[in-house]
């Protein structure tokens, strides 16, 4: 059908299916690449909002057909770098951009609110944005920048003050209020992240995966998904010439399962489809055949650590332990007054960053197999990219965009590794995307913990023994579980006194969905539970939270958790020190509301929680740069550390600015996105 609309101010006219989704019509028809798509097509996270005749539509639910004679105004038709709209100036001054994957529909509800209501209140911005999902931001600085937008355009000064820009600086740089360097890019649309980078002749990867929790595959037939309609090229384990496997990263998970072994979790990647369309490799998928042998599945540690379990491999459910004891734990008991025993339980937790998996794969001038995708070590996916592949890591490059989110779940080689072997085997462009059902399905999940505690106390407040036994769930694979006891077993104990301290903390498998990296790696959890059980035992005790952990914790001269002497700094005493007072001032503000809603139903509480972390994995932690001075005076700096959208490349120009004395305008960053 021929239809013509108004976009950004230009008519368009073109022959298109009726019913594609507005969405794709804009991305891949019209190479709009600035309105994104987070779910799959179901207008759950509106990053894909537009305005049609001024009102925000889902473009992903909004057929094209629906949208001839009307106008349709994108980010990139909200302004220009040269000529920010209000609201994208304010988003980067207020902070309301982090990896920038949810902002232009955030900023294109924003704008159709303030279009309608110029002066609209909080709660009617916080609604109006309600159906965009941010993952990075926590929503509070999107707001604020929505308020300030709502100032400058009525000409008043907001009361909030704007953040200057870095360059203005004359003063120290780091610890300044310095802008982000990609944040223009982020509220005109013009980023571009991996689904955004596109190739011509480019061709569509699937993955076919294990429907089952725990199966053996008995055989896989291939034969009519070969003949399927535009299927270019099949793969399973067979067709790997180096390692089927992840190295290190996750030392029992193949790439693909083989035939004969088991796939461990639901999801567990079979097979690979490469077709002309993503439709067509969809269908592909589906057309093999895999004869699986059901096998008995368990899905928490304790059945899997029970008399009689499941064995999930040969050498037992247990992946690795730590252990740390010193003192002497019963006379501990016998002196405390008070001996408390509980357990908590946490949950998987999925990152669900806005954009998805998404990779673009190809041969460059070189020959060289080339892998676009976010991630967070892109050396070490060369690695095992080229591992898989049998190639030298000079043969394989990896490239990393600015990312759409990640929070650890992006450390997952693995779909790096299949799109490497999807170019390897057709020598074509390969675009592999996960749809967001599939994220959730196969990306690699924070581990749910049982932690479970004897802490015994005396009654003036001090803490004498602990006997702590964490039991991690790291699912199906290792996806780096074998490092979580380390994390667990430190977290476990926190920065406080014991005098005698019995812990243990193992990973152990299930066949729930595998384990991998989130914000904090491992810690969370522990800390979790220890500062629950802490303020059970203060309140059994008649001790003030803040105070009983102030009479605990441990000091330049203390023994830590772990036994031995705290060499570095530490700084818990300060940070209790400081809190304090903010920390009575809450209880009485609470105490306050709590008395005058005597009969209401809401209450307000005041929580404390302390905690220690302890960076990066066994061995010594090394860290480098460099940088040289370039003919026209900047320093370019070589920088391996990524940004995933916390903002590392704006932070890491900071410190190389502060470090050479001169403005940041002067360094050129040089990272992995080159
Ligand atoms: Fe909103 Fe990252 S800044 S999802």
């Amino acid at each position: 059908m021929k239809l013509g609309f108004l976009l950004n101010g230009e008519n368009v006219t073109m022959e298109v299916d009726p019913a594609r989704p507005l969405l794709d019509v804009l991305r891949l028809d019209l190479a709009l690449t600035g309105t994104k798509q987070g779910c799959d097509h179901e207008g759950e996270c509106g990053a894909c909002t537009v305005l049609l005749d001024g009102v925000p539509v889902r473009s992903c639910l909004t057929p094209v057909g629906k949208v001839a004679g009307r106008e349709i105004i994108t980010v990139e038709g909200l302004g220009t770098p040269d000529a920010l709209h209000p609201l994208q100036e304010a988003f980067i001054e207020y902070g309301a951009v982090q990896c920038g994957f949810c902002t232009p529909g955030m900023l294109m509800s924003a704008k159709a609110l303030l279009d309608r209501e110029p002066d609209p209140s909080r709660e009617e911005i916080v609604e109006a944005l309600a159906g965009n999902l941010c993952r990075c931001t926590g929503y509070s600085a999107i707001v604020e920048a929505v308020q300030a937008a709502v100032c400058r355009l009525r000409g008043e000064d907001e009361e909030t003050a704007g953040q200057e820009g870095a360059d203005a600086y004359c003063g120290p740089i780091v610890g300044g209020n310095a802008l982000r360097t990609d944040s223009i890019d982020k509220v005109t649309g013009r980023t571009k992240y991996a689904e955004d980078i596109m190739k011509p002749g480019m061709v569509f990867g699937c993955v076919l995966r294990s429907p089952h929790h725990h199966a053996r595959v008995a055989a896989i037939d291939v034969s009519e998904a070969e003949a399927a309609e535009g299927v270019i090229r099949i793969i399973t384990a067979e067709d790997i010439p180096g390692e089927n496997g992840l190295g290190d990263y996750s030392r029992d998970e193949p790439v693909l399962t083989p035939v004969g072994e088991t796939a461990k979790m639901k999801g567990a990647p079979v097979a690979l489809v490469v077709a002309g369309t993503a439709d067509q490799a969809r269908a592909g998928a589906e057309a093999i055949e895999v004869t699986y042998e059901r096998l008995p599945h368990v899905f928490d540690v304790e059945e899997a650590l029970g008399e009689g379990a499941v064995p999930i491999y040969e050498g037992g459910n247990v992946l690795t332990s730590e252990a740390e004891a010193h003192g002497d734990l019963e006379g501990g008991f016998e002196r405390s007054d008070v001996v408390l025993e509980m357990t908590y339980r946490t949950a998987f937790q999925e990152h669900a960053a806005l954009e998805r998996e998404a990779l673009l794969g190809y041969l460059d001038g070189a020959g060289r197999i080339t892998v676009i995708g976010g991630t967070h070590e892109p050396h070490w996916q060369q690695g095992y990219i080229a591992a898989a592949l049998a190639l030298d890591p000079e043969e394989v490059r990896v490239i990393m965009p600015p990312t759409g989110g990640s929070f650890g779940g992006k450390q997952d080689p693995w779909p790096f590794v299949a799109t490497a072997l999807m170019v390897y085997h057709t020598g074509r462009s390969v675009r592999l995307v996960y749809t967001r059902q599939e994220s959730f399905d196969a990306s690699p999940k924070r581990h749910p913990y049982r932690v479970r505690y004897r802490l015994g106390a005396t009654r003036d407040g001090y803490l004498r023994a602990i006997h702590a036994r964490v039991d991690a769930n790291t699912g199906g694979y290792d996806g780096h579980g074998q490092y979580i006891p380390n994390y667990a077993l430190t977290a476990s104990g926190g920065p406080y006194r014991y005098e005698a301290v019995d812990a243990y903390a193992q990973s152990v498998y299930t066949n729930g969905p595998k384990g991998g990296q989130f914000r904090g790696f491992g810690s969370p959890q522990s800390m979790f539970a220890l500062e629950c059980a802490l303020d059970e035992l203060a309140e059994q005790l008649g001790e003030d939270p803040i105070g009983f952990r102030m009479k605990n914790r441990i000091d330049q001269d203390s023994i830590s958790y772990l036994g031995y002497p705290v060499a570095e700094s530490l700084g818990y005493r300060e940070v209790l020190e400081a809190i304090e007072p903010h920390y009575r001032a809450l209880e009485e503000a609470a105490a306050a509301f709590n008395a005058r809603q005597a009969e209401g139903s809401v209450r307000q509480a005041v929580g404390f929680a302390g905690m220690w972390y302890r960076f990066g994995k066994s061995g010594s932690l090394r860290i480098e740069a460099h940088a040289e001075l370039a003919e026209d005076g900047h320093f370019v700096v070589y920088c391996s550390a990524p940004d995933y959208g916390q903002g590392t490349n704006t932070a890491m120009a900071q410190m190389a600015a502060e470090a050479l004395g001169v403005p940041r305008a002067s360094v050129f960053l040089l990272i992995a996105t080159h």
